[in-house]
């Protein structure tokens, strides 16, 4: 072992189903590389009031199947401050928490450099359902979170299609339109809202659903990131342009629960146990990330830098299939 001998680990910002099993694989690989692990509770919150305790092999048992995070998370506006980050900082000395592994998101990974930054050594792990994370193509939560979604859209199109309806169904995903794509891929939307695309509300949303009836479909499903918004005024438009019975169903944040898929949990185990073979090899400052069939760590600054576009042929291909 190197120089660290107890590490913290805490989940900040949006919860995602598979957090539960990266904090279990940061304990257990953390453990078995032989330091002391705390956990702590509610994110930065957590952090800068002292809210952590030690785990051990046996604290992490039955949490993977579970949604959620048994460490509970919070968006800290305390720790958003220079004063914030410098108090936090203090507190992990206090602690004696010598590096800290942060499962989260963007903005989780900023207040992570920060800390880096003022002295304490940081490994990010992604975790969000919105697969968001430039560094990486994959983020743990995202495919419970696609399944959720199809499950919920599968229900909706049963019915749709039993009245004749046109569904918009809103979606997770303020910046990102990740979620809403792959959905309108996977459940064959006839047309799919990204907060990455401006639209226009004749050529993009009236003329498929009207040549969809023309090539003699009965109903239709318009996915709405949640980004875009306005479903409401846009089922209501839908329905006085096109005469077309149209509803409108706000997913909202069942999306960020249940238990999670197959991919999602060994994922987050594979992350977590690069976490901690980083911190015992002195390699500091870094986000884990899935790079093709690859877990990989990679500067956090230069992981910050990252910018990740929403991948045109895929956008193309949603719009070829609902013909
Ligand atoms: O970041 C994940 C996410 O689920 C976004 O898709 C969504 O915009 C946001 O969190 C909602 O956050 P909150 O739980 O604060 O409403």
């Amino acid at each position: 072992m190197g120089n660290i001998k107890r590490i913290g680990v805490l989940t900040s910002g949006g919860d995602a189903p598979g957090m539960n099993a990266a904090i279990r694989a940061v304990v257990r690989s953390g453990i078995y590389r032989g330091f002391e692990v705390y956990g702590i509770r509610k994110g930065y919150e957590g952090l800068l009031s002292g809210e952590m305790y030690e785990m051990n092999l046996r604290s992490v048992s039955d949490i993977m199947s579970r949604g959620g995070t048994v460490l509970q998370t919070a968006r800290s506006k305390e720790f958003a401050t220079p004063e914030g980050v410098e108090k936090a900082v203090r507190m992990a000395e206090v602690f004696r928490i010598d590096a800290l592994i942060v499962i989260g998101g963007d903005g989780s990974f900023r207040g992570a450099r920060d800390l880096a930054k003022a002295g304490l050594p940081v490994i990010g792990i992604p975790g969000t359902i919105d697969n968001d994370i430039s560094c990486s193509d994959y983020t743990i939560g995202f495919d419970t979170a696609l399944n959720t979604v199809k499950d919920a859209i599968d229900k909706i199109k049963d019915t749709a299609f039993s009245h004749e309806r046109c569904s918009i169904v809103e979606v997770m995903g303020r910046d990102a339109g990740y979620i809403a794509l792959n959905c309108a891929i996977a459940d064959g939307a006839e047309v799919c809202l990204l907060p990455e695309k401006e639209y226009d509300f004749n050529t993009d949303i009236i003329q498929p659903i009207i040549g969809c009836r023309n090539r003699g479909k009965h109903h239709y499903i318009v996915i709405v990131a949640e980004g875009v918004g306005k479903s409401f005024d846009i089922a209501e438009k839908i329905n006085k342009v096109t005469g077309i019975s149209t509803t409108t169903t706000i997913l909202g944040h069942q999306q960020r629960g249940g238990s999670p898929t197959v991919r999602d949990r060994v994922t987050a185990s594979l992350m977590a146990v690069k976490a901690t073979k980083c911190l015992a090899d002195n390699e500091f400052n870094k986000i884990i990330a899935q790079r093709g069939d690859q877990v990989v760590a990679i500067d956090i600054e230069e992981a910050l830098a990252m910018v990740k576009h929403i991948d045109e042929d895929m956008i193309l291909t949603s719009k070829i299939l609902a013909l």
